[in-house]
């Protein structure tokens, strides 16, 4: 990112960015300098993604935000990434849009999320149209709250941008020893410590999901491992913190294996380790949030191809608990790696354990490219994911984990197989798949098949990785309790 961001005062020549709210009726009720009939002439009524640009000595840019006492965080991130979208050729922007909301911390975070989101542009291309902003400053009005969320909320915005960039490279440039090489340099740089177990170590470990994946490609397999503590704390007093477990599917490209994809169906398949990007984005932020909190991680790194080694439809393979999967759709490989992740995970025994994955295509299907399916065995672990993620803006809706079609999953020669019934509850099954590794641990899987990719540019970025669920993982560490 070349825009820099600051707290305080608008740098000079800025263009300034206002918030309107609207009155009862829906007049634009008019700040200070501004001229309501203007506002008239132009068909402004301060609605939600409206905007309205004056230029000028200082050019202005109000920005509607709905009926006044109404205004959301929400609102602001949105508010904040159309102004920008809409500042491409001034050099500075100012937002001043904090007065009209009440958690002015939360706000400032949202703010800096938002504009910055949109200034994202994949490292390995020059954008198309550069933008000419060199700063964005935020009225934070000297908050101490609100300065540490604007903090928080730039780390977020790295986070973010890091995600999107590991999603974006070509699945020959990030591939699972690459990514965990990455995964290295990030936990240097921001203070939590990593593993990194090769295809050896692996498969001494008894691994057998994520060793059976990666038997089709060239490209070793990878079993990252992260953790992060409060720093300053003793042992003892980091054994009593609660402990979060968060476990990513690493498909660095799926091909689907010898169960082959169409050319069409694979062609956003580099797309398939986000959940594994989302995970290690995670760890990047924890620093600066500072949760009270221990937080382990897990990233399942391999490629998924149709090598001459390649698993074949009928194998059967034993994951890290010893349960069995016959395999009959080579690619319904995600809940094979992420088995030995989750049961790595829960041999920690964490207060809870949450997994992120492009999992399903069913999932596109039932909720479309907006929302995030959110599947788990536990009501009350499920509600603090749900609550994360309203504070994060992100839209998640809850599928059942329906016991009785655990029959869909029955296999004649294993514990299980790892496709269910033809043209029925793909999602579900799949979600039944996972809950067999996670014993009694509360626990959620995320299925971000759907949102973690974005055929067209959107209102937040360019095509490509969204990077999203990473604000929801963050305010779910943030507040994060046993139950
Ligand atoms: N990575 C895919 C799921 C996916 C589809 C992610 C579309 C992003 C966009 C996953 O490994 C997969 O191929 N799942 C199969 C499962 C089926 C064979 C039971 C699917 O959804 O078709
Ligand atoms: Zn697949
Ligand atoms: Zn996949």
């Amino acid at each position: 990112m070349t825009t820099t961001f600051s707290q305080g005062p608008a740098a000079k020549g800025s263009a300034l960015v206002i918030g309107v709210v609207a009155d009862k009726k829906g007049q634009p009720i008019a700040p200070f300098g501004a001229s309501l009939g203007l506002m008239e002439k132009r068909g402004f009524l301060a609605k939600p993604g409206q905007i309205l640009a004056i230029p000028g000595v200082q050019t202005k840019l109000y920005v509607g935000l709905g009926e006044n006492g109404t205004v959301t965080v929400d609102r602001l991130r949105s508010a904040a990434a159309l102004a920008v979208r809409n500042a491409w050729n001034e050099t500075a922007l100012h937002l001043d849009l904090l007065g009209l909301v009440k958690d002015k911390a939360l706000g400032a975070q949202a703010l800096v999320e938002g504009a910055s989101s949109v200034l994202y542009h994949y490292s390995g291309k020059a954008p198309a149209v550069p933008t000419k902003l060199k700063s964005i400053t935020v009225d934070t009005g000297s908050l101490k709250a609100a300065d540490d969320a604007f903090v928080l909320g730039l780390r977020v915005a790295e986070a973010t941008a890091l995600v999107r960039d590991l999603v974006n490279m070509p699945p020959a440039v990030l591939t699972p020893t690459t990514f965990a090489d990455r995964a290295v340099v990030e936990a240097e740089a921001h203070n939590f410590s990593v593993e990194v177990w090769d295809e050896t170590r692996i498969e001494a470990e008894r691994l057998g999901g994520l060793h059976g994946v990666s038997r089709g490609g060239l490209e070793p397999a990878r079993l990252v491992r992260f953790e992060w503590a409060p720093a300053g704390l003793s042992k003892k007093a980091v054994a009593a913190l609660p402990t979060l477990a968060v476990v990513g599917k690493g498909i660095t490209f799926d091909s689907g294996g010898l169960s082959l994809k169409s050319g069409e169906g694979m062609m956003t398949m580099k797309c398939d380790m986000a959940g594994a990007a989302t995970t290690l984005g995670l760890f990047t932020v924890l620093g600066t949030l500072a949760p009270k909190v221990r937080v382990i991680g897990f990233c399942c790194l391999s490629e998924n191809l149709p090598g001459e080694r390649a698993t074949k439809p009928g194998d059967v393979h034993v994951a890290r608990n010893g349960k069995s999967f016959e395999i009959l759709n080579t690619d319904a490989e995600g809940r094979l790696v992420l088995a030995d992740g989750l049961s790595l995970a829960v041999e920690e025994k964490p207060d809870a354990v949450i997994n992120l994955a492009t999992l399903t295509g069913a999932i596109i299907v039932a909720l479309g490219k907006e929302i995030t399916g959110l599947f788990s065995n536990n009501p009350e672990f499920a509600e603090q994911v749900k609550a994360a993620s309203q504070r994060a803006g992100e839209q998640m809706w809850e599928l059942p984990v329906y016991a009785p079609y655990r029959r869909h999953i029955d296999s004649d020669v294993a514990d299980m197989k790892n496709i269910g019934a033809p043209g029925q509850a793909g999602s579900i099954a799949a979600a039944l798949f996972l809950q067999e590794f996670v014993g009694s641990t509360p626990w959620v899987h995320l299925d971000i098949a759907g949102t973690a990719w974005s055929d067209a540019p959107h209102e937040f970025g360019p095509r490509g990785g969204t990077g999203a669920s990473l604000r929801t993982l963050v305010e779910l560490t943030r507040s994060f309790r046993k139950n």
